[in-house]
């Protein structure tokens, strides 16, 4: 057998064994390669005769040609092998049943804090926030509370006491008014806000949590009055619980931090065993209010020769309870699954 067809031989037998398309890559370059096997017949056409090369010369021309041909061949054949088997290996199988899907519920505080934001912010209210973990002279100095103020037991403080600086002790807040005197100071006057969040009171039954969340406004501007507050409470009252007609009454009451304050009540009746609203003669407290105090306008750097402010302060989840019908006060944070899935709400039913 010649060189040639020994070369033939192998050649031809490597690519009808070849098995994937980057080895028959490889393959081809080590035939015509630089240095390839078929480079090697050629460079020793050089040392023959003119008569042998030419002969010598067509052979190694044809075989050229047949090993191009071969590995054309074969690239395609695997070229459609491969595409099938990605083919398969994606293939999806359209009869299959679905994996069983659950769905999460969003929470109804969630749903509440969204619906309360949109109506305060179409009065042009800003979110404002505050730290959980509050300073004694935010929750309370600030707040028209002086040390050792009687209102300040009130309140059943929780103090954080190895912690204080030269603003006290550090406590957890116990209502979202030292926001008040955050924003003023952040923003002055005139400003509109709103803030919701997490208060805390040592404090436990079905009516108290520890924690629980508050709204607070705050409206101050030059002119601004009881009128205003009215306007806003009402209004806000009537859209969030859906009742055109809810008859709502201001009660004169006491905060340190507004003269004067008041609470708002709203009228309801137990029909069919349900509380309906703005019908019938009972009446049930939903809010605390009143003109912002002069001395609670000074601690937000504001002045109170020229503005006058109101404020006022919902309970988040007294809100969601009345208007959803949720009884117990502590479901809302056992993080119970049943609990939510009988309170809580779908994505798709909003
Ligand atoms: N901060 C008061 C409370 O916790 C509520 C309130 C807010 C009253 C704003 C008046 C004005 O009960």
């Amino acid at each position: 057998m010649s060189e040639l067809s020994k070369l033939q031989a192998s050649c031809l037998f490597e690519i009808e064994d070849c098995d994937n398309l980057k080895k028959l890559e490889m393959l081809r370059s080590a035939i015509f390669g630089k240095d390839g096997r078929l480079s090697g017949a050629m460079k020793e056409l050089r040392n023959l005769s003119d008569e042998q090369k030419r002969r010598h010369g067509s052979e190694v021309n044809e075989l050229k040609s047949l090993l191009i041909e071969r590995l054309d061949e074969k690239f395609r054949k695997l070229e459609i092998e491969e595409l099938d088997r990605k083919l398969a290996s994606e293939a999806m199988d359209v009869s299959m049943p679905p994996r069983p899907e659950r769905f999460g519920k969003l929470h109804p505080l969630t749903i509440v804090e969204e619906e309360v934001s949109d109506i305060l912010s179409s009065y042009g209210f800003f979110f404002a926030d505050g730290p959980d973990i509050e300073e004694e002279y935010f929750n309370f100095t600030a707040l028209n509370m002086p040390d050792h103020h009687p209102a300040r037991t009130m309140h059943d403080t929780f103090y954080i006491h190895n912690l204080a600086n030269e603003n006290g002790r550090k406590l957890l807040r116990t209502h979202t008014s030292p926001v008040q005197i955050h924003a003023m100071l952040a923003h002055g006057a005139p400003c509109r806000f709103f803030s919701i969040g997490r208060v805390y009171r040592s404090d436990y039954d079905a009516t108290h949590t520890p924690m629980f969340n508050q709204i607070e406004g705050l409206m101050i501007d030059e002119r601004v009055g009881f009128p205003h507050l009215k306007w806003i409470i009402s209004d806000f009252l009537r859209k969030f619980f859906e009742v055109k007609n809810l008859r709502i009454r201001f009660r004169p009451s006491f905060f340190p931090f507004t003269e004067p304050s008041a609470e708002v009540d709203m009228n309801y009746e137990i029909k069919n065993g349900r509380m309906a609203f703005g019908v019938g003669e009972k009446w049930l407290e939903v809010c605390g209010c009143g003109v912002v105090h002069p001395n609670v306008l000074k601690s937000g750097n504001v002045d109170n020769d020229k503005y006058q402010g109101v404020a006022f302060g919902f309970g988040l989840e007294r809100l969601t309870s009345l208007k959803y019908g949720i009884p117990d006060l502590r479901g809302y944070f056992e993080a119970d699954e049943a609990w939510l899935n009988v309170f809580g709400f779908s994505h798709y039913a909003r």
